[in-house]
């Protein structure tokens, strides 16, 4: 039994699991893969994307998946990780879990006998990492080009900084000092990136970081979890605002990329993330194959 908790779990996967995607992008894989088995979703935080993509993705490779929000569950009530993982994974076939600590998916992957799949944690969000690569392949046909992440050094960057390096793409993260990416994540993805001969950069210069940039991709400056530090991250994320200044400074056939939801007016302005070299739906879109490509990977 596999996991992917994070990127690192599937390092030297990377490749097969984004031709994977492509393949169901393009009705390649034919048929129903995953006929008869099931999928339980546990959510602890919101989402659109990832328990709509995940839920279809099921439906269309022959399987059925179950939303459970953990207020429906006994685990809201106190039910241990432990006994809800054995118990779940009698029923069904994997469980993905979008948790609010990265430590708790951590011991429901120690308990569980099915495969888990990290539908977002605080520390990382593998499946967005892997539909951003899918779609940054379609938009510039290779991982040649700079890919520059701006602001919060989130869970969504310490996943892009691990799958660039997976790659071989340079990828540069500007963050303010105070929230920069997970220091772990940087040393695993330091390390891959000398295998496959990357650049990974952390800086506090925002426009240095996206000078020349072939994709450049923020977030929200407080993700699901930051809501108590509202006051204190926006004043210090205030400085790494995409917008058309900035991106005046990447190449001028610089992607622009959001893992959304977006909050315009904040880490983004209106015009980049609605403008023309926006690629935000498709990013949103390939969740969908991506998704696919995990639950054939893991779960066939
Ligand atoms: N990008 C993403 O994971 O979106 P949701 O929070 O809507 O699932
Ligand atoms: N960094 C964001 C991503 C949402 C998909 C959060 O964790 O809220």
């Amino acid at each position: 039994m596999k996991s992917l908790l994070s990127i690192y779990d599937i390092k030297d996967e990377v490749t097969e699991i984004l031709d994977l995607a492509n393949e169901f992008k393009h009705g390649l894989i034919k048929g129903k893969p995953l006929d008869g088995k099931s999928l339980a979703m546990i959510f602890q935080k919101s989402s659109t994307r990832t328990r709509v993509s995940f839920e279809v993705g099921m439906y269309e490779l022959g399987g059925s998946a179950l939303f459970l929000s953990e207020n429906d569950l006994q685990m809201g009530r106190g039910e241990s990780i432990s006994d809800t993982a054995r118990v779940l994974s009698r029923y069904v076939d994997g469980i993905m879990i979008r948790a609010i600590e990265h430590e708790d998916l951590v011991e429901f992957e120690k308990e569980a006998t099915v495969p888990i799949i990290s539908g977002l944690s605080d520390l990382e969000h593998p499946c967005q990492a892997l539909a951003d690569m899918q779609t940054i392949k379609e938009h510039k046909g290779d991982f040649s080009g700079k890919f520059v992440y701006v602001g919060d050094g989130n869970n969504v960057c310490n996943s892009l900084l691990l799958i660039c390096a997976c790659l071989g793409m340079d990828i540069v993260a500007a963050s303010p000092k105070a929230y920069q990416a997970n220091e772990k994540i940087v040393k695993q993805s330091k390390s891959i990136a000398k295998e496959s001969g990357s650049n990974v950069t952390i800086t506090d210069n925002v426009e240095i970081a996206v000078k020349d940039a072939d994709v450049v991709y923020t977030d929200v400056w407080v993700s699901m979890g930051n809501e108590k530090q509202e006051k204190e991250r926006k004043n210090a994320l205030e400085k790494y605002q995409v917008n058309s200044k900035l991106m005046k400074l990447a190449n001028e056939d610089a992607i622009f990329m959001h893992c959304l939801p977006a909050i315009r007016g904040e880490e983004v302005t209106a015009d980049v993330i609605d403008g023309k070299n926006s690629v935000i739906v498709d990013q949103a879109e390939n969740r969908l194959h991506a998704q696919k490509a995990v639950l054939y990977h893991f779960l066939k």
